[in-house]
């Protein structure tokens, strides 16, 4: 069993480790990166799910954090997390009373995008006698939730005559994260901005102003921010940095972020062709691709429950007992696969095990 204080060789494989020294790279430049700009940093917490680092984020300037369910909310707020944004609709009556009670304890926003969605918001938190700020969320490109950029001033006026707070729009671009040039990204981003301008114009013209424009990911943050459009950024895997977000094209200005989570595996078998790791689908998500061998010229070949296999390339292959250090493909579902962070300091050949922090709402969560 890993324990503080271990030598990262000691770390018990399959582990989901934290390079501590890369993270708080990523957190500071980022938390800078808005701070220069006079934006509000709101990291996506789905990513992480611990209240430990939506802590470390607080701290660092974030004014709170976003997560897209009731029960990541409620978890994150048992560790100490007081600024929660559940930047989804939540439609369901017994959610919207957990949400209401939430809301008593911290400070809870919530998007939406229907009538019946503002209605039974409304009454739940009527039912528990908390107030909770609304954003309509707005469909900008993706084809996920969101109302038409001309309907959301009809949807605001229906959240102010309910009597919530319209705290503003959300325009988040799900889609153009993963294009691999700046310029795709930005002609996304061109549109998206467009359509929120259009919506904010819609609110306008119910006669209602919109206090502020929240969105944005790691693979557009820096066109929001210069559009002059958005006041908030939701980054989440910034922090983290997987294998698919490191293969996009940085523009020239953004911050280069590193990559800070790892999952640590050792050679379990060896052929003359391959080497088998002891990690496989039940230690990190391949629905981005698969994960990286990192520091090492290995081709990853594939995988199933509890295996990987790998093939020589530029390195010879690994012998048995070996340690290998993966870069997950995409960091959000892999951390979903565990219980705990293995966190380093000094790095991942010489550092040591500083602390063990638990995913505090895995799951699928309700
Ligand atoms: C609503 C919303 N905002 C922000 C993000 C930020 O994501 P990323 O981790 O890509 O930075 C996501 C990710 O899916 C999201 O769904």
């Amino acid at each position: 069993m890993t324990q503080c204080g271990d030598a990262t060789d000691a770390i018990d494989t399959p582990a989901l480790v934290i390079d501590l020294d890369a993270m708080q790279r990523n957190l500071q430049r980022m938390a800078a990166f808005a701070s220069d700009r006079n934006l509000r940093l709101r990291p996506h917490a789905k990513m992480h799910k611990s209240a430990i680092i939506a802590k470390l984020q607080i701290e660092a300037g974030a004014v709170g954090v976003c997560v897209q369910k009731v029960e990541e909310a409620e978890s994150l707020a048992a560790g100490g997390v007081h600024d929660i944004f559940i930047s989804n609709e939540v439609i369901a009556p017994h959610k919207l009373a957990r949400l209401a009670a939430l809301a008593k304890r911290i400070r809870i926003a919530v998007a939406v995008d229907s009538e019946l969605g503002v209605q039974r918001l409304a009454q739940a938190l009527q039912c528990a006698g908390a107030t909770a700020d609304c954003f309509v969320e707005v469909d900008v490109g993706q084809g996920r939730c969101g109302v038409a950029p001309a309907a959301a001033g009809a949807l605001a006026l229906q959240v102010t005559a309910a009597g919530l707070h319209l705290a503003g729009l959300q325009a988040y671009h799900g889609t153009a994260q993963h294009l691999r040039t700046a310029a795709q990204s930005g002609a996304a981003i061109e549109t998206a901005v467009a359509l929120a301008r259009a919506a904010q114009a819609s609110l306008l013209a119910a006669g209602l102003v919109c206090p502020l424009v929240t969105g944005a990911g790691t693979g557009s943050f820096e066109f929001e921010a210069a559009s002059g459009v958005f006041g908030e950024l939701q980054c989440g895997s910034y922090l983290f940095m997987d294998r698919d977000y490191a293969e996009n094209q940085v523009s020239p200005g953004a911050p280069r972020f590193e990559h800070a989570l790892f999952v640590k595996s050792q050679v379990m078998s060896r052929a003359v062709s391959h080497a088998v790791i002891d990690a496989g689908h039940k230690a990190y998500a391949v629905d981005s691709g698969p994960p990286r061998v990192w520091g090492r010229e290995l081709e990853f070949a594939g995988c199933s429950d509890e295996h990987g296999v790998l093939r020589a390339r530029g390195d010879a292959l690994p012998e048995l007992g070996e340690s290998i250090w993966l870069v997950p493909g995409h960091c959000d579902p892999t951390v979903n696969l565990h219980d705990r962070y293995v966190v380093v300091r000094g790095g991942l050949a010489h550092g040591q095990v500083e602390a063990l922090w638990r995913v505090d709402a895995r799951g699928a969560m309700a």
